[in-house]
């Protein structure tokens, strides 16, 4: 047991029920919530149809980072939707350009010691302030809002031991990164990794926040730093020095396992197409010609980041054959920038300045082109992310970005230092950040919310209801897929699908569309005959984001059940929270024993969850009969059984 350590102290006074033991279930009281308009919009649909006045948190705000294309009504709709939603139930309103949730939520909001729960998978960002940020799907969310506790499994607590100093042009994404190496992205599944040792004094809170944004590539619950005098510093510095408290582990803190990092011996590294953990020293791949440059993101675009980004480039241009972007994290950011001259270096050197939001993350207004190089400060490079499916997507940190900028091929920004003979920068933090308050709207006062009339458009549909579990599941295999299936994969995002959001029967006309776009004709005839789609999954199923519709829209559309070899944390909550039962093989090679089309039984399967047994499923065609095992706490398994949280939420307030 991992006590005395910084994640143990935040969870013990956290703690609601259940036993701090790794693989126990618990239950933690949330103190703070976030969404951004992607997530949000579902979210608040959810929290209005709990039927609760106002929100029971500390504090929750609703940001608007993700969808800001606004080429028709659907996505200037979804915010006033969000902003009215905000005014009537006491939430902090975050406008659209105001920043990035993330770096926003760090830079204003994040609280050392306290709880976050964001409909967002970098939620963790905020770890970098000595939080316990986890990411979860809208209705976890939702629920929080409404008071309710988040159940989750208690984590092993891995201690990353950082050592030594980080050698020049050596920064927090390549830390990261070197872990990403390591442990690849299976490594964090039901892990908090919490960062200690004297290498931890080198890196500032956004520096910090860089690793614990990125621990979510890992799969990891939540990633933390210690609160310290560092922290201290820069509370200070945004005016906020009353948040401050000091949370650093016990002398005696003891770790469930350690993981040493020698700084010193780190250097420039890259993640190659199309994984987070297919990292490489930069040096191995140079020469490898360039399309675009991309620096932003919620991992990488703080304001130390665009500032030494920005100084590198100073006095030159980039590549004529590149095109080089900068999307600041935040209006705090792009503010800072202005007024330290960073932001007139990007512009003499030839960049696009874009707007302080997701954008190119998510394939909004900067996709690369057909079978395109594209090297990013990001933290994802799935297949078809960045909006083009053929495209190739680097991700590194914001100086091998400039350095690719500049050269018009990868190269190691070391050799290009050297070449162009540029200096490396330490970047002083300032004592007083512009705090940017303006493009937020706080909470109305109580007695005025009652008048609040909730704007909705259109684009607005309201939830469908969903049926309880069925006693024995009839139905037919809709679909097989391969290892580390993402919820990209499941439900693509884009700027003709992001729009979609707060609309189940839209969206879910793309799920899987682009790996089978039978997929959804398929579910339908299923439906009309009355039976439910089985989806077949090899390990890590659903990585990647805390994307609800990836587990609603396919539940929508009549699946009942995905068969797999492993999960993804937040996908398997999301599946358990619409009512989608999540079954592992018992025996692995079992996976080979379907094919698409196969008539499927699993019967008796609410008296198999009750008693704790295995379940059986019977494959028809074949006439085969596989054993299943399921990862489901009491509470998840009351949840299935009422077809997902929402009826079971509405069922409790019914008692
Ligand atoms: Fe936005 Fe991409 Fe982060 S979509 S929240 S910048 S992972």
């Amino acid at each position: 047991m991992a006590k005395g350590t910084v994640a143990w102290k935040i969870i013990k006074n956290h703690l609601v029920s259940g036993k701090m033991e790794p693989g126990e279930e618990i239950a933690i009281k949330i103190d703070q919530t976030l969404t951004q308009d992607a997530t949000g919009t579902m979210c608040y649909l959810e929290f209005e149809a709990m039927g609760v006045p106002e929100v029971k948190t500390e504090l929750s705000v609703s940001y608007i980072d993700h969808n800001m294309l606004q080429t028709d009504f659907r996505n200037a709709d979804d915010h006033k939707y969000l902003m009215s939603v905000a005014k009537k139930f006491g939430i902090w309103l975050s406008k659209p350009g105001n920043g990035i949730c993330h770096q926003v939520h760090l830079e204003r909001f994040a609280k050392p010691g306290k709880t976050l729960l964001g409909s967002d998978s970098h939620t963790p960002t905020a770890g970098g302030m000595g939080m316990l940020a986890i990411g979860a799907g809208g209705l976890d969310v939702a629920a929080a809002m409404a008071g309710e506790p988040f159940y989750l499994k208690m984590p092993k607590i891995v201690g990353v031991h950082l050592k030594g100093k980080m050698p020049e042009w050596v920064t927090a994404k390549d830390i990261i990164l070197e872990l990403l190496r390591r442990l690849t992205v299976k490594g964090g599944l039901g892990k908090i990794f919490e960062y200690f040792g004297e290498g931890v004094k080198e890196l500032s809170v956004p520096e910090r926040a860089t690793i614990t944004n990125m621990g979510a590539e890992l799969g990891a619950t939540t990633s933390i730093f210690p609160s310290d005098e560092i922290t201290r510093a820069y509370l200070r510095a945004q005016g906020r020095e009353e948040d401050w408290v000091e949370l650093l582990p016990d002398p005696d803190a003891e770790y469930d396992e350690v993981i040493e990092i020698n700084l010193s011996e780190l250097e420039p590294l890259i993640a190659q197409p199309h994984s987070p953990d297919n990292v490489v020293p930069v040096r191995e791949i140079e020469g490898i010609k360039v399309d675009q440059v991309v620096i932003g993101s919620c991992t990488n675009s703080s304001f130390v980041d665009l500032t030494r980004a920005a100084k590198l480039l100073e006095g030159r241009r980039v590549h004529p054959d590149v095109v080089f972007a900068v999307a600041p994290g935040s209006k705090q950011a792009l503010e800072l920038i202005t007024q330290n001259g960073a932001l007139l270096n990007f512009l003499k050197a030839g960049a696009r300045i874009l707007e302080s939001a997701c954008g190119p993350c998510i394939g909004m207004g900067f996709a690369p082109p057909t079978n395109g190089v594209s090297v990013r400060s990001f933290n994802r490079n799935f297949k078809g992310r960045a909006g083009t499916p053929d495209a190739k997507v680097y991700l590194a940190s914001p100086e091998t970005c400039v350095a690719a900028a500049i050269a018009g091929e990868i190269i190691d920004p070391r050799k290009l230092a050297e070449r162009e003979g540029v200096k490396w920068i330490r970047v002083e933090m300032p004592e007083k950040f512009p705090y940017g308050d303006e493009a937020f709207i706080p909470p109305l006062p109580k007695e005025e919310r009652e008048k609040v009339e909730i704007y909705r458009g259109p684009n607005i549909k309201p939830l469908p209801e969903f049926e309880p579990l069925p006693e024995t599941i009839e139905g037919e295999v809709a679909l097989i897929v391969e290892d580390n299936i993402t919820t990209d994969h499941i439900m693509p995002a884009g700027a003709k699908i992001l729009p979609l959001r707060s609309n189940i029967y839209a969206i879910s006309e793309y799920v899987y569309h682009y790996v089978d776009p039978e997929f959804v004709p398929r579910m339908k005839k299923l439906k009309e005959k009355g039976k439910a789609g089985i989806i077949i999954g090899g390990e890590n199923y659903g990585q990647g984001s805390s994307r609800e519709h990836a587990a609603l829209a396919p539940r929508f559309l009549g699946v009942r059940a995905v068969i797999a070899k492993s999960f993804a944390r937040i996908h398997h909550a999301n599946l358990v929270n619409f009512g989608v039962v999540p079954l592992e093989f018992k025996n692995k090679e079992d996976y080979d024993k379907f094919s698409l089309g196969d008539e499927i039984e699993i019967p008796n399967l609410i008296e198999r969850l009750k008693k704790g047994e295995d379940i059986l499923v019977i494959n028809k065609t074949t006439g085969e009969e596989i054993l299943c095992t399921y990862n489901l706490t009491p509470v998840q398994k009351e949840i299935l059984i009422a077809g997902g949280r929402l009826n079971y939420i509405k069922n409790k307030h019914r008692k």
